[in-house]
């Protein structure tokens, strides 16, 4: 009987099955299966002797066990990538050896970003960039344009990237050919998805192809330590396409992301064996290239005279604090049921703090609409910030502007309470920098002495109605509810 031709692969897994299923029978996930032409039996071949990198052993010799006191400690030696943004999500550097999957939408800037820290690097170290998709002479543009710029090499020289090589090249074969010869201390593959390993049947991108080229990747880069910074598309979805096996692979995945009508993007590390996850780095994307913004508070907040309707809060991405403003908007429904909407918190967040509201303040928002949205596009995640909401929406029913120069702080409990927020002394440092004097915060902070130090008064609260007293001046549950 002849052997059927093709295979469904799960976008998921990678695991295969020869007939369709709804619900892949590897993982659980739902409309994952795509068929796929069948590979030729791949494990007979072998592409080269898979050599491991094995310290203190001699070669040829068979791998043991030793005790761990015994193994040998190498000093972490980390590249700069020449941006501080960058290499704090890192965490603190490019390591060498490592793999470093960078994620996000097409035309989010991920080229733009990894071709610039290239030129920065190539002052340092040896660089090699390979382009699968756009020709040389498209990434020879670019790079001109960056460099002149000033913002592609700190140097503003663009002569200075002397040890900067490029390829543009989809075939897995010529591109691991490349890497053994030259030996980077970095190489950039722009992106996984478009290489293509001749040897398997299927299309570039497929889930075989893209486990298959980054399988072959990894090994020789951990093998001559070359630090591997891989592009990665990501889908509808918004998940990393190709199988889960590539985020397992990799050492870090880092995502790039941002408002395609905002000019400000973000870098996120989602996993990172070498340093801290949450950590947040921004760019802003100028018509010569990515700037970091090393002060992001001042991108989040308005600027404009305080409203009503708005509330300042300071959230905190990993280790960084970030001012921002949340504007809300309360109107007298005109629909059935009251519409509601929110823009960077979620919307389950938003429904809890107006029930909240509702029953502990007696303020009859069921009756009317409610529009949430952050400044600048950020999503915020963190409950610290319901707090903010609160206030924002308080403040936008009864009509009141917040006084000058006040934040909130604090998450609030489904009975009312202000529950204690993390890293609280970061963030009165950060709102006390951008000049702001009051911050209203869950009580027990013990931070009392701290804030004057820094030229804040702060207000403590035990409960949400305190605090927006406290906050507010008045009390909103009073009249009119
Ligand atoms: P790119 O790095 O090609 O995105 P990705 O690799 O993630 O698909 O960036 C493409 C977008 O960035 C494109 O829409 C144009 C814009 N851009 C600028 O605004 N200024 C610049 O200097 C560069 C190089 C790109
Ligand atoms: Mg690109």
């Amino acid at each position: 009987m002849a052997k059927p031709s093709t295979v469904f692969v799960c976008t998921s897994c990678g695991s295969q099955t020869r007939q369709f299923f709804g619900r892949c029978s590897g993982c659980g996930s739902w409309n994952t299966l795509v068929e796929q032409k069948a590979a030729p039996a791949a494990d007979n071949r072998r592409r080269r002797p898979v050599v491991e990198p094995v310290e203190g052993a001699g070669s040829g010799q068979p791998r043991r066990s030793e005790p761990i006191q015994a193994v040998g400690e190498r000093p972490l030696q980390r590249l700069s990538s020449g941006y501080g943004e960058l290499d704090r999500v890192l965490g603190g550097g490019l390591v060498p050896g490592s793999l470093v999957l960078v994620g996000g939408d097409p035309g989010i800037g991920k080229s733009t970003l990894l071709l610039q820290s290239a030129c920065s690097m190539a002052g340092r170290a040896s660089v090699l960039y390979v382009s699968a998709e756009e020709s040389a002479q498209q990434v020879k543009l670019r790079w001109r344009r960056l460099a002149q710029s000033g913002l592609g090499d700190p140097a503003g020289d663009p002569e200075v990237g002397a040890d900067f090589q490029l390829l543009a090249e989809t075939d897995l074969e010529l591109v691991l050919q490349e890497l053994e010869a030259l030996r980077p201390a970095v190489a950039i593959i722009d992106s996984i998805q478009a290489l293509h390993d001749a040897e398997l049947g299927s299309a570039p991108g497929s889930v075989a192809q893209v486990r298959d080229c980054a399988a072959a990747l990894a090994r020789i880069a951990k093998r001559q330590d070359t630090a591997l910074l891989l592009v990665g598309h990501v889908t509808k979805e918004g998940a990393l396409a190709g199988p889960k096996v590539l985020e397992h692979l990799v050492d870090a995945v880092l995502t790039f992301e941002g408002d395609r009508f905002a000019s400000h993007r973000l870098l996120r590390a989602v996993k990172n064996r070498f340093g801290a996850t949450h950590e947040l780095g921004v760019f802003e994307m100028r018509d010569r290239g990515l700037a970091e913004v090393t002060n992001p508070s001042e991108l989040f907040l308005g600027g404009d005279e305080p409203s009503a309707g708005t509330a300042t809060i300071v959230a905190c991405e990993g280790t960084r604090p970030l001012v921002v403003e949340l504007q809300a908007l309360v109107s007298t429904t005109s629909y059935a049921s009251p519409r509601r909407s929110a823009t960077g918190i979620a919307a389950n967040r938003l429904h809890q703090i107006l029930a909240v509201l509702e029953k502990h303040l007696g303020l009859p928002l069921s009756r009317f609409d409610c529009y949430l949205a952050v400044a600048g596009g950020l999503e915020v995640e963190e409950p610290a910030a319901d707090l903010g909401v609160a206030a924002a929406v308080v403040a936008s029913y009864r009509d009141l502007t917040l006084p000058p120069g006040t934040v909130l702080v604090g998450e609030l409990g489904l009975g009312g309470q202000l529950r204690p927020v993390g890293q609280l002394e970061l963030r009165l440092q950060e709102a006390a920098r951008l000049g702001f004097t009051r911050a209203v915060v869950p009580k027990g902070s013990g931070l009392a002495k701290a804030a004057a130090g820094l030229g804040l008064q702060l207000l403590e609260a035990g409960g949400v109605a305190e605090a927006l007293v406290a906050a507010l001046g008045v009390n909103p549950a009073d009249d009119r509810a």
